[in-house]
C-alpha cells in the first residue's frame, strides 16, 4: 500500500518555489538518537475517546518497547474529528509505525510563522450597514493566533447576553488571564512540545499583539476615538461587532506555531461549535494532505465551518503562496487610500516626503545630520556603518545628530537612538508601499531623494535637517501590497489562488499592553491601538465578512459562503497590478454585496475528494481526511472537467509547445435569489476564445441548480517564459452579477 513517505510528497504538480520559506526550527541533527515530534494518523474507528487513546498507547508501546516509554513520548491524542496522536519519535520508530496496518500516515511536525477604523468604510461596510443582529449575536468566530487581550475595550461584554446554547467551548483562568466574558467566550492555549518560551506566558494572554489585532478586526466592539498617538483617529470596529470570539493560542513568541498545536486547536474549534475559523499563519509550503491547516480545515468543512487563511507575505515572488487548498479561502492583501508620510526638511530649505509612522514632533527647527558611512566606529565597521547596523557607528559622532542610513534591516532607528542620536533618515532602494512604525524620529525616503540628501550632506559645511511627525495622505487604491504572496498555486495547476484580496496595509486595530509598538530595544511607546500590515490583517476582514454572510444565511455551506464572497468581489485593475489574478484572485472584498450573490457555486466533501484524486493523490494518502469512507480514486476518475471542481474561478495552464490549448470546465450554480433569468457575458483577451453552453440560465425557484460548460481555447503568447492572461465569465440578471475570473497562464518549465 502506498503510504506517504518522509521528505517526498505525493503532490504531482509542484511547480516551482521561488520564495524563501524556511522552517523556523525543528531541524534535528542526523543520527539514530535524533528525536522529533510526529503526527500519526490512524484508521477511523468508532470507539469512545478513552479507548481510542488506549489504542494509541498500545501501538506506541509496541514500537517503544514499553508502556512507560510510550507514555513519556506521547504528547497528544486527537479523538474528536479524526484518529491521530502526536508523539516524540526517532525516524526508525516513525518508520516502524508507518508499516503498521492501523496507521494511515505519519507526518513530521513542522513549524509555521505568523505571517482600521478606515478599512471597513473603504471597502463598503459602513457603520450603518444592514445587520441581522439576532443571528449575529449567535455567531462565534474562532481564531488561531498569538492569544488575546481581554481587558481591551474591543472585547468588553457590555450589552452581551450569555453565549449561544450551541457553544461547547471552555475558558479557564490562566496566568495573567482572569477568564472569559460574554464577548470572549472561549480561550485556550496549545503548546504540546513542552519547551518553555521565556518570552511568552503559558496562557491565552497575548504577549505579542498579533492575535489581539486580528480578533478586533474580525469581531471587535465599536471603540470611539481609537488612534495611534492621534494618528488615524476614528471609531475602531470589527466586521461583526456583535459576534463572539474564541481564541486558540497556537503561536509562541520564540518558537512560532507548530503543526501538532494547530491540529489540536482546529479539532477543538470544530467541536466547540465555531462558525468561522480565521488563521493568519502560514508556511512552509506543504501539500494538501500533510499541512496541518489544510487537514484541520478539511475536517472543519465537513462540519459546515468555513476556514479563512492568509496567502502569505512572501510576495512579490511568483508561486509564493501558502494555504492554497480548495476548501480554504486564501486571502491576499491590498492597500487602502490612506498612507502615512513624514516631511523631511533640509537646512537648504528643500523638503521631501518619507514613508513611515513616526509619532514624534521635533523639538528644534533643525538638527545636524551625518551619513552613517562617514561616522563608522572603526575601519572594520566602515562597510556596514552605512546601514547603521548595531555596533558599527561611533557614538561620539552620532550623539545629538540625525543619521542618514541605507536600509539594511529594520531597526536602525533603535541603533541610532541607543547611542544618543536624534533620529534616522533611511534610504530604500525599493519603493515601499507599507509604512513601518518607528521607536524614534525616523522616516524612509526613496533612492532618488536619498541621493539628493546624501549629496547635500557631503557638499555642505554644517548640514542639517529635521523629520516631522507623520501625517495622513490620500493615495489611489486599492492596490496589491508588494509583500502579498502571489500565484500560481504551488499545489495545483488547476486551481486559481489567492481567492480574494482585502485590506492588509496599515490597519488600525487593538493591541496588547505587554509589547511596545516596535518590540525593539529601548522602545517605550505603548498604545491600545496599532497599525499592522500583512496578509494576516487581510484575513480577518474576509473571515468577518464570512461571519456577516452567515448571519443572514445560517444554513449555507462553507463553499457557498466562499462563492458568495468571490463572485461579488470588485474586479481590480491588471494595468496597475501586473500579476493580475495571481495577486488579487477574484478581486477586492465587497461585504454588502456578498450577502446577496444571486447564484452560488456549491461543493461538498466528495467534490474535494474527486479533486484530490484528479490531482494524483491516492485513496490511501487521503484516508486521514475522509475517515471511515473508503475511497477508490480510479473509480472516481472519469468524465471530469479540466479541474474536477465546482470552483467559482477557473484556471488553465497552457501546454508548452502546442499551437492551441483547449479545455472544458463543467460548473453548476444554485439559485439563492428570486426566480430569474441569467445571461452569460464573456470577456476574453486576444488569442483566447471562450464559449459558454447554454448562454442563458432559467431559475423558477429557490435552490434550483443549473449546469453549464465553459470551453476555453487559447493560443500561446509569443516568446515569454511566463504570462498571465485575464478573462471572465459573468452571469447577469436584473440586480445580480455573478462574476468568475478565468485565468490562462503559461510557464516554460
Ligand atoms: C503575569 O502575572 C504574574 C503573576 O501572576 C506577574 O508577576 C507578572 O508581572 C505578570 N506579567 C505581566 C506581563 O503582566
Ligand atoms: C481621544 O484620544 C486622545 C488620545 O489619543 C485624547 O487625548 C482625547 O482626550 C480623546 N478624546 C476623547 C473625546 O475621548
Ligand atoms: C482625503 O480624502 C478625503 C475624502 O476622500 C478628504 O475628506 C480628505 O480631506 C483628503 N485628505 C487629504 C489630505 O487630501
Ligand atoms: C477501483 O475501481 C476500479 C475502476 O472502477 C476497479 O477496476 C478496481 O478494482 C477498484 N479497486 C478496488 C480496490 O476496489
Ligand atoms: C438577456 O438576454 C436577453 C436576450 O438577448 C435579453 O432580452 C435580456 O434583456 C437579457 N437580460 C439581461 C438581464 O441582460
Amino acid at each position: 500500500m502506498a503510504k506517504v513517505r518522509f521528505g517526498c510528497s505525493v503532490l504531482t504538480y509542484q511547480l516551482f518555489l521561488l520564495s524563501s520559506l524556511t522552517l523556523l526550527n525543528n531541524t534535528v541533527a542526523s543520527g539514530e538518537e535524533a528525536k522529533n515530534f510526529y503526527i500519526v494518523y490512524l484508521r477511523e474507528s468508532r470507539v469512545s475517546k478513552g479507548s481510542a487513546v488506549q489504542k494509541y498507547m498500545h501501538l506506541l508501546s509496541s514500537v517503544k518497547g514499553s508502556e512507560h516509554a510510550a507514555k513519556e513520548s506521547m504528547v497528544y491524542g486527537y479523538t474528536k474529528s479524526f484518529n491521530a496522536f502526536a508523539a516524540k519519535l526517532s525516524k526508525d520508530e516513525a518508520e516502524k509505525l508507518m508499516e503498521m496496518d492501523e496507521v494511515i500516515s505519519v507526518f513530521l511536525n513542522r513549524y509555521h510563522k505568523l505571517h482600521t477604523t478606515k478599512s471597513w468604510d473603504f471597502i463598503g461596510l459602513p457603520l450603518t450597514a444592514r445587520r441581522n443582529l439576532k443571528l449575529e449575536r449567535n455567531i462565534v468566530v474562532g481564531l488561531l493566533d498569538t492569544g488575546i487581550t481581554p481587558q481591551s475595550k474591543s472585547f468588553k461584554d457590555d450589552g452581551f447576553g450569555p453565549p449561544p446554547s450551541k457553544w461547547k467551548g471552555t475558558c479557564g483562568h490562566f496566568a495573567n488571564f482572569s477568564g472569559c466574558n460574554n464577548k470572549i467566550i472561549g480561550a485556550k492555549y496549545f503548546k504540546l512540545d513542552g519547551n518553555p518560551d521565556p518570552a511568552d506566558i503559558l496562557s491565552p494572554i497575548d504577549v505579542d499583539g498579533h492575535g489581539t489585532h486580528t480578533s478586533s478586526t474580525l469581531a471587535g466592539n465599536l471603540v470611539l476615538n481609537a488612534s495611534l498617538y492621534g494618528l488615524a483617529k476614528g471609531t475602531a470596529r470589527g466586521a461583526v461587532p456583535s459576534a463572539r470570539i474564541a481564541m486558540y493560542k497556537v503561536c509562541w513568541v520564540s518558537s512560532g506555531c507548530s503543526d501538532m498545536d494547530i491540529l489540536a486547536a482546529m479539532e477543538d474549534a470544530t467541536s466547540d461549535g465555531v462558525d468561522v475559523i480565521s488563521i493568519s499563519i502560514g508556511g512552509p509550503i506543504q501539500n494538501y494532505v500533510t499541512d496541518s491547516i489544510s487537514v484541520g480545515a478539511f475536517h472543519a468543512m465537513k462540519k459546515g465551518i468555513i476556514t479563512v487563511a492568509s496567502a502569505g507575505n512572501d510576495g512579490p515572488s511568483l508561486g509564493s503562496l501558502s494555504n492554497h487548498s480548495p476548501w480554504l479561502v486564501t486571502v491576499a492583501a491590498s492597500g487602502i487610500d490612506r498612507q502615512f508620510r513624514s516631511t523631511v526638511k533640509l537646512g537648504n530649505g528643500k523638503s521631501f516626503s518619507g514613508i513611515g509612522i513616526n509619532t514624534f514632533e521635533p523639538k528644534e527647527k533643525l538638527y545636524p545630520i551625518v551619513s552613517g558611512g562617514d561616522v563608522a566606529k572603526n575601519s572594520e565597521s566602515k562597510e556596514f556603518a552605512r546601514f547603521c547596523f548595531e555596533n558599527t557607528l561611533d557614538p561620539g559622532k552620532v550623539k545629538g545628530r540625525l543619521v542618514y542610513c541605507t536600509l539594511g534591516q529594520w531597526g536602525a532607528d533603535s541603533v541610532v537612538k541607543g547611542i544618543g542620536g536624534i533620529g534616522t533618515l533611511v534610504e530604500s532602494e525599493q519603493d515601499l508601499d507599507t509604512a513601518q512604525i518607528f521607536m524614534a524620529p525616523a522616516t524612509v525616503v526613496n533612492a532618488n531623494d536619498g541621493e539628493t540628501i546624501e549629496n547635500y550632506i557631503h557638499s555642505t559645511r554644517s548640514p542639517s535637517a529635521v523629520i516631522y511627525r507623520s501625517h495622513e495622505v490620500n493615495v489611489s487604491a486599492p492596490f496589491v501590497a508588494s509583500f502579498s504572496s502571489r500565484g500560481p498555486n504551488p499545489g495545483s495547476r488547476h486551481l486559481l489562488k489567492p481567492d480574494i484580496i482585502a485590506p492588509g496595509v496599515e490597519i488600525l486595530a487593538a493591541y496588547t499592553p505587554m509589547n511596545s509598538l516596535t518590540g525593539l530595544k529601548g522602545d517605550n511607546q505603548h498604545s491600545d491601538f496599532i497599525f499592522m500590515s500583512g496578509t494576516s490583517m487581510a484575513t480577518p476582514h474576509v473571515a468577518g465578512v464570512a461571519a456577516y454572510v452567515k448571519s443572514f444565511h445560517p444554513t449555507w455551506t462553507a463553499a457557498a459562503i466562499k462563492s458568495a464572497i468571490m463572485t461579488t468581489a470588485k474586479p481590480m485593475s491588471r494595468r496597475v497590478n501586473k500579476d493580475a489574478e495571481f495577486a488579487y484572485g477574484a478581486g477586492q472584498l465587497n461585504p454588502t454585496r456578498a450577502v446577496n450573490p444571486g447564484l452560488v457555486y456549491d461543493m461538498d466533501e466528495m467534490s474535494y475528494v474527486q479533486f484530490l484524486c484528479h490531482e494524483g493523490y491516492t485513496g490511501s494518502s487521503i484516508a486521514h481526511l475522509v475517515g471511515t469512507k473508503s475511497i477508490n480514486c480510479s473509480s472516481l476518475l472519469h468524465g471530469f472537467s479540466y479541474d474536477a471542481l465546482n470552483y467559482p474561478s477557473m484556471q488553465l495552464k497552457m501546454e508548452n509547445g502546442k499551437p492551441q490549448t483547449t479545455c472544458v470546465f463543467w460548473r453548476t450554480v444554485t439559485n439563492v435569489g428570486p426566480p430569474s433569468v441569467y445571461n452569460a457575458t464573456i470577456k476574453a483577451p486576444e488569442g483566447v476564445e471562450i464559449a459558454v453552453k447554454p448562454t442563458r440560465l432559467f431559475f423558477t425557484r429557490l435552490l434550483q441548480k443549473r449546469s453549464f460548460k465553459v470551453v476555453v481555447k487559447a493560443k500561446p503568447v509569443e516568446s515569454t517564459s511566463f504570462s498571465v492572461r485575464s478573462a471572465s465569465l459573468e452571469w447577469k440578471s436584473t440586480g445580480y452579477s455573478v462574476r468568475s475570473p478565468v485565468v490562462i497562464y503559461s510557464l516554460q518549465d
